[in-house]
């Protein structure tokens, strides 16, 4: 197959693209078909590695309304609402759930997920569930399933226990929620637990991490530490640290040394935390975003995550990673023309790095043929043309396609 007249992650210039046994072949200009060889025209059309979802929770995607709306829009509300759809939760409700997510996904070019399951259940449905769709959908999306201990690792009953079980059945990564136990000691004890777990197991580490206006939560630092002293480091995703918006310069200045020590990887929520945080606030009302544009100065890998898919906590949301980076360029203030213009990178290539896929991701000659074509020549404009995926390709295979919408002005 040969793709013709792409712009490669906004190159001013285009490149043909030739795909043979499911890998990239050639990537050249003005390459010649061969004989019979299938040619699809994208002349113009701007071609990226895949798109990756790199925070969600699928256990609860397209559950928002069921059974009541959560109206004040709060955290706590969205708590109270879940409480009574996971009375009706199935391994089949689960499912089907995901598959439809997972579609959307597709559609806007998503083809690598990685989504935090809750295991405080001590049933450990929903994480019997993912792992079975980990293995159904992986011919047209990569799932990495993180054990999430929504309700804390050390104040849930058997809380322990219940993350070593689901490691064990198979999870990905070892997650935590320090700044919601019930004590400072025990986040500090949970964090240990979760670095000291993903060592025995070999697996990485995701947490839920300071995900609270309270400047006084500081779980990074002891997430940092770990992953510096035990040498598991870009093993190690700090999620959300929403509390950073609100720590104080002279801490975060002495923080950076560590964190840059640390090289742990960052993954920002702009859509969920910019309307859940701040809301103790009066006014001025905090944005509750980690601090992006600092820890990419800084070199710190950051990727942007949708976390929560038309639920009880984010009542909006298609599984479009365009509209995460277009609310997350405005919250974290990054609007200079080549902070818009990579900021693809945070839902790709940054995540890529987050998610340890190595260096078969990405568009070069003899990695799996895995890219999108976006009906844009670079990211500047398919930002703000809210442009289509029209192409999705797995190894070399289309699972996702659109047509460029056609639009007229009558006058
Ligand atoms: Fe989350």
């Amino acid at each position: 197959m040969l793709i013709k007249g792409v712009h490669i992650e906004n190159a001013a210039e285009t490149s043909d693209i030739r795909v043979t046994g499911g890998k990239f072949e050639e990537i050249a200009p003005s390459l010649a078909p061969r004989p019979g060889e299938e040619v699809v025209d994208c002349t113009g059309k701007l071609a990226l590695p895949p798109f990756i979802e790199s925070h969600v929770h699928l256990d609860t995607c397209l559950t928002a309304g069921e059974p009541v709306w959560n109206q004040s829009g709060t955290l706590f509300e969205g708590i109270q609402c879940w409480s009574l759809r996971k009375k009706t939760l199935t391994k089949g409700d689960i499912k089907d759930r995901v598959h439809r997510a997972v579609r959307m996904q597709a559609q806007h070019g998503v083809q690598f997920v990685r989504t935090h399951v809750d295991v405080t259940d001590p049933t450990l449905i929903a994480m019997e569930a993912l792992l079975e769709l980990r293995e159904e959908l992986k011919d047209t999306i990569d799932i990495q399933v993180v054990a999430f201990p929504q309700e804390g690792i050390d104040s849930f009953p058997n809380g322990r226990q219940l993350v070593e079980d689901a490691v064990k059945m198979g999870a990905d990564a070892v997650g935590a929620i320090p700044h919601f136990e019930f004590t400072r000691e025990y986040a500090v004890d949970s964090v240990n637990f979760c670095v000291a777990l993903a060592e025995k197991y070999d697996k990485l580490v995701d947490v839920h991490c300071d995900e609270i206006d309270d400047e006084q939560s500081r779980g990074l630092e002891v997430l940092a530490a770990r992953a510096y002293e035990s040498g598991l480091k870009d093993r190690v995703t700090a999620s959300h640290t929403t509390a950073m918006h609100s720590y104080n310069n002279a801490y975060v200045t002495k923080l950076m040394r560590l964190l840059t020590m640390s090289e742990i990887n960052f993954v920002s929520n702009p859509l969920v935390n910019t309307h859940l945080q701040g809301r103790m606030d009066t006014y001025p009302k905090r944005r509750g975003i980690t601090r992006v544009k600092e820890l990419l100065a800084a070199g710190i890998n950051v990727s942007f995550g949708h976390d929560d898919l038309f639920d009880p906590w984010y009542p909006l949301g298609t599984g479009n990673m365009r509209d995460v980076v277009f609310m997350g360029l405005h919250v974290c203030q990054m609007m200079g023309y080549q902070e818009i213009m990579d900021s693809y990178k945070l839902i790709s290539t940054n995540a890529a790095k987050t998610l340890h896929l190595g260096d078969s991701y990405g568009i070069k000659a003899g990695n799996p043929a895995s890219f999108i074509v976006l009906d844009a020549d670079n990211f500047y404009n398919a930002l703000n043309q809210k442009s289509e995926v029209l192409w999705s390709f797995k190894n070399g295979r289309p699972i996702a396609k659109a047509a460029p919408a056609v639009r007229e002005v009558l006058f």
